[in-house]
């Protein structure tokens, strides 16, 4: 996986005898759980003298994986990063890691193309329109087909097959056709889309078909699953009860249950990182690079319209303008990953961003004191845990998010119990918390697309006091503490064994 805002590069993994053991056991042909994802969880670095290596990126995903491998020898299926051959399969720490090969074509039509400028799209309410190509599809049909092809050579029987997010939608279908035997579930990290959004996709029923291969599919919240279940009624013509889909496979059909299963973050992880003196030090160390400002601001995203970034800079610029704040006692960080910058709509996201930071910066700044610091760089962990507590105020106002993993890192970063979240109601992160803590006492909710009330929550958690922040504060560490990645992948393996069998479908 490379670096985003969601998993972040790291530490070089060191390996001891124990290690060795558990390395060796895993050299086998076939593995009893296999992860397919887009990418593999690894970066390739070079050394000064020019050799090359795989170094692990620990971000959430892995470190769930990880969890889910304890008891069990496991591979993971995905993207190296680069067009052509890819490596040979490799061992990395105790995960088996098996190499997709793109060509620079397929690059540019499964995952720029079809991934990423139609699916992400219709996926993501239609904030830029998506794009359909008859040949985009194509290849993303064959990709499809090559990924579900490693994962059943390294399947054992009677496996666990766990694939990932909507750059593998067919791949259910197509282990099942070659592999009977094995479980398979499906996870999807963004929003699945309103059946009215849905039905635009001309390979609507293909996809629907690819993804009901499976024996359990997961979604980020409950209204993902209900929009997955209606269309399949609406556009497959199959029956459905609750979260149960009936195939129209051969001998009355199998069925396929749809349910929420919220992805979250390694909280004990991330909390002792932060915890640690260097974090903290670096903390106080870029607060006194921004001049002590009263108020830090701060915004961290990978470069995409779905972030809500244009509604935060407007936002905080009318702040500016109406004189509620000004630098030097407040000033905005903004961190932007940089992101599939071959997407003509992820270019004009930044050059807008760009224009509207130096427009903010020209009229608002002074020597030495910016009103937005605009970093389009990725950092590394201790950075970013660093970064959130020196943040009095976090702001993550997506227009849509199929949860918002930055939300739950700000949060377990605090292990001061000061700083407020401005989140917005159209991420995951947000109905989670509503849903376990009430909507009243933790988060700053906004909706982005309303600029004034976007301002009033902004101005809010700027002016909160102590005791409010913490209250809120505590409330939301809580949640993430008890609903991290760990629990995650057991609740997700937990419902994926029990999903229903084919003995179930008869009845
Ligand atoms: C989202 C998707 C992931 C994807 C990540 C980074 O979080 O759900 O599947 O890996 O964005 O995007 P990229 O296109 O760089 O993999």
């Amino acid at each position: 996986m490379r670096t985003t805002c969601d998993g972040h590069p790291g530490r070089q993994a060191a390996y001891g005898t124990g290690a060795r053991r558990k390395l060796d056991k895993v050299r086998t042909d076939r593995y009893g759980l296999v992860i397919a994802a887009n990418r593999l969880p690894v970066d390739q670095v070079t050394a000064p003298d020019g050799t090359r290596s795989w170094r692990r990126s620990p971000g959430g995903l892995v470190t769930a994986m990880d969890a889910a491998m304890r008891d069990r020898t496991g591979a993971w299926v995905g993207w190296a990063g680069d067009a052509g051959t890819a490596p040979e399969p490799f061992t990395e720490g105790d995960l088996r890691l098996v190499p997709v090969p793109l060509t620079d074509a397929e690059i540019a039509l499964y995952y720029e193309g079809f991934s990423n400028d139609t699916l992400w799209p219709i996926y993501h309410d239609v904030i830029v329109p998506a794009s359909f190509h008859r040949a985009w599809w194509t290849a993303y049909d064959e990709v499809n087909r090559r990924f579900a092809d490693r994962v059943c050579e390294v399947a054992a029987p009677d496996a666990m097959v766990w694939i990932h997010d909507y750059q593998l939608q067919l791949v259910p279908k197509y282990v099942r056709a070659q592999r009977p035997d094995v479980r398979i579930g499906w996870f999807n990290h963004i929003p699945f889309p309103p059946v009215e959004l849905f039905a635009q996709l001309p390979w609507r029923r293909d996809i629907l078909e690819g993804l009901l291969g499976a024996d359990f599919l997961g979604f980020q919240r409950t209204p993902d699953a209900e929009n997955f279940v209606r269309a399949c009624r609406r556009l497959a013509g199959l029956t459905t009860r609750g979260q149960l889909v009936r195939t129209k496979d051969p001998d009355g059909g199998r069925l396929v249950r749809a349910a929420s299963v919220p992805i979250s973050i390694d909280a004990a992880g991330l909390d002792a990182l932060a915890r640690t003196p260097a974090v903290r030090q670096r903390a106080r160390e870029i607060r006194a690079s921004l001049g002590n400002p009263r108020k830090v601001l701060l915004g961290i995203d990978r470069l995409d319209y779905t972030k809500g970034i244009r509604h935060r800079l407007k936002a905080y610029e009318e702040l500016l303008r109406d004189n509620v704040i000004r630098p030097p006692d407040v000033v905005l960080v903004q961190v932007a990953t940089p992101s599939r910058e071959r997407v003509a709509a992820y270019r004009e996201l930044r050059t807008e961003v760009e224009r509207t930071v130096g427009r903010i910066n020209g009229q608002y700044a002074a020597i030495g004191s910016a009103a937005v610091e605009y970093l389009h760089h990725t950092y590394d962990r201790e950075e970013m845990a660093a970064l959130y507590q020196a943040a009095d105020v976090m702001l993550v106002t997506p227009l849509r998010d199929g949860m918002n993993l930055v939300a739950k890192e700000y949060v377990t970063c605090r292990g001061d119990e000061d700083g407020a979240l401005v989140l917005s109601e159209f991420t995951g992160a947000y109905q989670e918390f509503a849903a376990l803590a009430g909507r009243r006492n933790t988060a700053y909710i906004c909706n982005p697309h309303d600029i004034e009330g976007l301002k009033g929550r902004m101005a809010e958690a700027i002016r909160a006091d102590r005791r409010t922040r913490r209250s809120r504060m505590r409330a939301l560490r809580a949640i993430v503490a008890e609903h991290d990645v760990q629990a995650w992948s057991r609740t997700f393996l937990a419902a994926l064994e029990s999903a229903p069998s084919p003995a179930d479908a008869a009845r």
